[in-house]
């Protein structure tokens, strides 16, 4: 059965966009005006058709991008509802980009919207007809791991990887970013040890993932937003979710990682 359904489940792309951010240097050849449609569509039809890719079960999968040097490929999920669409998180990590030398940001370079003819079975198992539109962003890929990576257990050797790691720089840092960010009114709001990288070598603090980034204009709270679902009784109901600041989500970052280094060293 499950074999009859993937067979009967045929796509094929009706439409693509793509919005190009600041130049890329590696990839100039692969990006040239004059090509980069044709070659992007190639790479596109593999992303948003062969998904042989392993995800990490999140909201998003990333993955590396072979065609091009040092770029990874961000995808979200069918399923999730974002806060910010892919090319709102590209906008969000190009003007932060330019805050700062000593904290590194991803750079992005192309988001890819794609509008897909999909042929399923609905409920009652007829075949139906759908267009569904679904996001990428490629970005470049940097070299390093999480702090959750490192936690987890993740990385090989880790005190290997540590061993030039300076918690008190690294905070301090990262501290200085937040308040530059903070400063031009960016609040990033999802700072956990997962969106936090260490860059292997230099050691300084990488962010990433700006999902869940936002602007303040006035004196709203931006750090308590409003989210539907549906309750027991299926109403559609209100919730207000608090996010943690970003300066309480370093302190427990740095906390943990010390714990860690601590237990590490023993
Ligand atoms: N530019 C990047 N370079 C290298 N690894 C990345 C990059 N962006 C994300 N990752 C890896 O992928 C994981 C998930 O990415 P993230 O943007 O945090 O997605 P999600 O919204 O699912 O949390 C990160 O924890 C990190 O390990
Ligand atoms: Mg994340």
């Amino acid at each position: 059965m499950a074999i009859l359904d993937d067979i009967m489940f045929y796509m094929s792309i009706e439409s693509m966009q793509f919005k190009k951010f600041s130049e890329d240097k590696e990839n100039e050849k692969y990006l040239a005006n004059e090509v980069y449609e044709e070659n992007l569509c190639k790479l596109a039809e593999r992303i948003f058709i062969d998904e042989n890719h392993i995800g990490d079960g999140n909201t998003a999968d990333v993955f590396t991008i072979p065609e091009m040097t040092n770029v990874c490929c961000k995808k979200l999920n069918g399923n999730v509802n974002p806060i910010n669409s892919l090319e709102e998180e590209a906008k969000f990590l190009e003007e932060v980009g330019a805050f700062s030398d000593k904290v590194i940001i991803p750079t992005p370079v192309v988001a890819i919207e794609v509008k897909k003819h999909v042929k399923k079975r609905n409920l009652r198992g007829e075949i139906v007809q759908a267009s569904i539109r679904e996001n990428a962003l490629l970005m470049k890929e940097i070299d390093g791991v999480s702090i959750e990576d490192l936690l987890e257990g993740r990385v090989e050797n880790p005190l290997e990887f540590l061993s030039n790691f300076n918690a008190d720089v690294f905070f301090a840092d990262l501290g200085d970013f937040i308040d530059k960010m903070h400063q031009e009114s960016i609040h990033h709001r999802d700072l956990h040890p997962g969106n936090i990288m260490i860059e292997r070598g230099t050691m300084k603090p990488v962010v990433i993932d700006f999902g869940h980034a936002a602007k303040n204009h006035g004196d709203e709270n931006i750090y308590q937003h409003n989210v539907y679902s549906r309750g027991p009784s299926g109403r559609m109901r209100e919730i207000t979710e608090t996010f943690i600041t970003d300066k309480q989500s370093l302190v427990n970052a740095k906390q943990k990682i010390l714990e860690e280094i601590k237990i590490l060293t023993r």
